[in-house]
């Protein structure tokens, strides 16, 4: 096939004005991604550090093939370099083996990605971005999604970065917030009663978050705030992490198997590590880097139950002065700092229950922002599911012993964050910046 020149394609501009924002929007997340990495010398850039993740430079090739490959079923392009399709398909090659292959090093890497991005910014300016161009396009789709694509690597290689050890990345943080003094209760209620749940499909969103349906959640409480460490450093010294009663018969294998005592980056001697900093665990903050299996064993203890994703979307969401659905905890506005710790900028989660104007209606704080949460259930479809553009996106997770998280953490870029986006992760992860919050029944 004679390869296809940029020119020859018919001509979009329906929404110029459209076009321009994907456009910065393309520019900036490849400004971060590419500030991320300027820090990591070259050997921590090409090194696979951990065996669930892989090597940072793995990321950065990656993000560009997937532009090849989006930008030829979208734009009709031949891709630019074929050769390396294999090498970056997350499904064809998994983590552990992307130590061994032939992936670009830094300075290919590099390179591949600023010739795709001026290749995605030349097709951007032709392709057919009005409702009803082809679906790919329509709306913005695939562009949304290659933003959205590159945005959630950021959070990937972040983790990456956290698990290396104290010597690699030293980011420049933010100031967090004040630990509040809150008065109240430390759960609050949500009513019984139908709610709609999934995204109402205005905007981008991933397939596994549609369609929207109606659910009926019968009335059940929720913690105000994430479970801090003061809370869990309570069920370590209540011996939770002996007890075999409290936890999932899978959950107790894992933690006896892995010898588990303690969250992840916590060490013996009540220190916690956060990049380069290790620093006395602090007791207002969320509790982070834990399990599913141990979260599940916390939420025994305490005398309720982790929240199922209806639970936790409609604790989020529902606003009982509509009737409706939130897109985020507090409302349709944007995401700000006043109202979520998100966007690779604190490097830290802020103190439970920090941001008063991130408020859902139903009173819970900080569900988007600081730390993913588990939930109760399995990753599937929901019913009337359609996969798009591609089963490998959510699909294929389906049915498997994937948990659900939700809401988002401090590394969460906000294109991301939003009170419908479902994350997965194995009941035993820990390396994701997740705590968790519990639910009780109604009494
Ligand atoms: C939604 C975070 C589970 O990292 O495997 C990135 C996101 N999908 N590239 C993942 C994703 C394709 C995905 N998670
Ligand atoms: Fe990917």
């Amino acid at each position: 096939m004679a390869p296809h020149h940029l020119q020859t394609l018919p001509r979009g501009g329906a929404d110029p004005l459209a076009t321009y924002a994907y456009g910065e929007a393309l520019a900036e997340g490849r400004g971060r991604t590419l500030a991320l990495v300027a820090p990591v010398s070259e050997r921590n850039l090409n090194r696979q550090h951990h065996p669930l993740m892989s090597p940072l430079v793995w990321d950065l090739g990656h993000i560009a093939a997937f532009e090849d490959l989006w930008l030829c079923r979208s734009a009709g392009l031949d891709p630019l370099r074929p050769e390396l399709s294999e090498v970056y398909d997350a499904a064809e090659t998994p983590r552990s083996d992307r130590g061994e292959i032939g992936y670009l090093r830094r300075a290919e890497a590099l390179d591949f990605m600023q010739q795709m991005h001026e290749r995605a910014l030349a097709a951007l300016e032709i392709a057919d971005i009005s409702p009803d161009g082809d679906r790919l396009n329509a709306g913005g789709f695939v562009w949304e999604m290659l933003i959205a694509h590159e945005h959630q690597h950021n959070e990937t290689m972040l983790q990456t970065l956290q698990l290396v050890g104290p010597d690699v990345y030293s980011p420049s943080r933010w100031p967090l917030p004040p630990a509040p003094q809150l008065g109240g209760p430390d759960a609050v209620e949500v009513v019984a009663g139908p709610f709609r749940m999934g995204d109402p499909d205005r905007e981008f969103a991933y397939d596994n978050e549609r369609p929207r349906h109606e659910v009926h959640v019968d009335a059940f409480s929720i913690d105000r705030t994430a479970v801090t460490n003061a809370a869990f450093l309570e069920f370590v010294a209540d011996g939770g992490y002996s007890r075999s009663e409290l936890w999932d018969p899978a959950g107790w294998e894992w933690r006896t198997g892995e010898e588990v005592e303690r969250p992840l980056f916590w060490t013996a001697d009540g220190a916690e590590r956060r990049f380069e900093r290790v620093a006395e665990i602090e007791p207002d903050m969320p509790v982070m880097h834990v399990s599913w299996f141990e979260a599940d064993a916390f939420a025994r203890w305490r005398g309720g139950r982790l929240p199922t994703e209806g639970e936790w979307e409609k604790a989020a969401a529902f606003d009982p002065a509509t009737g409706g659905s939130r897109r985020w905890p507090w409302g349709d506005e944007e995401p700000s700092p006043q109202r979520a710790n998100l966007d690779q900028l604190a490097f830290s989660p802020a103190p439970a229950g920090s941001l008063p104007a991130g408020a859902s209606a139903c009173g819970a704080l900080g569900m988007v922002g600081d730390c993913w949460e588990w939930t109760a259930s399995r990753f599937g479809g929901y019913e009337g599911f359609e996969a798009f553009p591609y089963p490998q996106y959510s699909e294929v997770f389906f049915g498997g012993d994937f948990r659900v998280l939700r809401g988002g953490s401090w590394a969460t870029r906000a294109s991301i964050a939003r009170n419908t986006f479902r994350n997965w992760d194995h009941p035993q992860r820990r390396q994701i910046f997740v705590g968790f919050r519990c639910a009780y029944d109604a009494r």
